[in-house]
């Protein structure tokens, strides 16, 4: 059994920790946020010991693991902290806001000879990965290209003040492109040769970027367009059946996030984000369907290939083909990337190792750059770019 210990109660680590429980090779050891009613919850519902910081539940012991769901910028210390501790680690994306940061984790890691894992993305789901297969191995010919089109209320669900501050990692380039960039690498295999992004704001009140459609060009000449908008007008999950992004059933909304939001102080927002996002005791059973990430077409010689409610369905010369994903183990996605680690532990390297963390936040960060500076960004295969951020 792999003793886990959670590094922030928030939204991602109450969901993890919901995975964590339903995976028969982990157990849940302990939890650090400076949160008390965070903390208070986790301890009393899963019986696993909280600390206030992250540094003492290192210190504590009685753990194998450290999962990293602390805001961004925490995620160079907290990582590195766990690594020299001799701890393995999952890592959330993005796995850090520069270049170097990445650079120093993946040193770490390598140095105490601990395995890194970056994840959750929608890289790790299921669909993709049986996509993935199906473009591989060529079932369907050529590979033509990649749409990704994903349309949401992010923007509009309460938020911390850094979360609506792009130069502290704000916006949806930092918390959502890595989603649609490990989707195009991961159904791949390719590396990102170039980018052409562009970005808005749309909305003074909410000042980050809120939009971004960019062109990829994958290596060997495939294109990968990826569209997000997180302004909570339209809700692409109406045309996935009304599936929610992590698999459950989910009512209709179309502009319900911007609403409630409106009726709330700035004071009542920043209580809203703990308590109706952050880790809440919830004893949550896995989703009926699989996890996705908005409308994801992949153009083969022979066939359109979509994420389903239930895997991939294949449009091809000679008809319409399911391919159902069979049901995980596990907690689906969340529940892949524990299975990672196991697997890592055991010595099979990871996939999705900080190495190609680090990729994705290259990427993340010449989307950035290509928007401000209008043009297209070359990204040589040395991994020798300037740093977007600071450039
Ligand atoms: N993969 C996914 O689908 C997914 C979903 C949500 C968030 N995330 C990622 O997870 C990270 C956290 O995001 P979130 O939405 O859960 O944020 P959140 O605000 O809901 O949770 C962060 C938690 O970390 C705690 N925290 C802050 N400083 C800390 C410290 N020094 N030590 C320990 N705990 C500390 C906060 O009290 C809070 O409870 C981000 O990097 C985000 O990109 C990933």
């Amino acid at each position: 059994m792999l003793r886990l210990g959670v590094a922030g109660l928030g939204l991602a680590g109450g969901v993890m920790v919901a995975a964590a429980r339903t995976h028969p090779g982990v157990a849940l050891a302990s939890a650090a946020d400076p949160q008390d009613r965070l903390r208070k919850a986790f301890v009393e519902s899963e019986g696993a010991r909280g600390y206030a910081s992250v540094e003492e539940m290192i210190a504590a012991g009685g753990i194998d693991a450290v999962y990293v769901a602390t805001p961004h910028q925490f995620h160079r210390s907290h990582a590195i902290a766990a690594a020299r501790a001799g701890l393995h680690v999952i890592v959330e994306k993005p796995m850090a806001l520069t270049l170097a940061d990445c650079d120093a984790m993946i040193a770490a890691a390598d140095e105490a000879g601990v395995a890194m894992v970056v994840g959750h993305t929608h890289g790790f789901a299921p669909a993709i990965r049986e996509i993935s297969a199906l473009v591989r191995s060529g079932t369907y010919g050529a590979l033509g290209m990649i749409a990704a089109w994903n349309y949401t209320d992010f923007l509009y669900r309460p938020r911390r003040s850094e979360e609506l501050d792009t130069r502290l990692g704000g916006g949806i380039l930092y918390n959502q492109l890595p989603h649609q960039v490990d989707i195009a690498r991961t159904i791949t295999g390719r590396p990102v040769r170039s980018v052409r992004a562009m970005t808005a704001v749309l909305d003074a009140r909410r000042p980050t970027e809120g939009l971004c459609a960019a062109l990829l060009e994958l290596d060997g000449g495939v294109p990968a367009s990826l569209v997000y908008s997180g302004y909570d007008h339209f809700d692409s999950d109406e045309l996935h059946g009304w599936i929610a992004e992590g698999g459950g059933v989910k009512q209709p909304a179309h502009g319900g996030a911007r609403l409630a939001l409106r009726s709330l102080t700035a004071a009542q927002e920043r209580e809203a984000r703990v308590t109706r996002m952050g880790y809440g005791g919830r004893r949550a059973a896995p989703p009926a369907h699989q996890p996705h990430f908005g409308e994801i077409v992949v153009t083969c010689a022979g066939a359109d290939l979509r994420v389903s409610s239930d895997g991939v369905t294949a449009y091809a010369d000679d008809g319409v083909t399911e391919h159902t994903v069979p049901a995980a183990p596990w907690w689906p996605g969340r529940g892949d990337v524990l299975q990672e680690l196991i697997a890592a532990v055991n010595g099979a390297p990871p996939p999705h190792d900080g190495r190609f963390g680090r990729e994705t936040v290259r990427v993340c960060l010449a989307i950035a750059r290509s928007a401000r500076e209008r043009r297209e960004i070359q990204l040589s295969p040395e991994g020798e770019e300037t740093d977007a951020r600071t450039a």
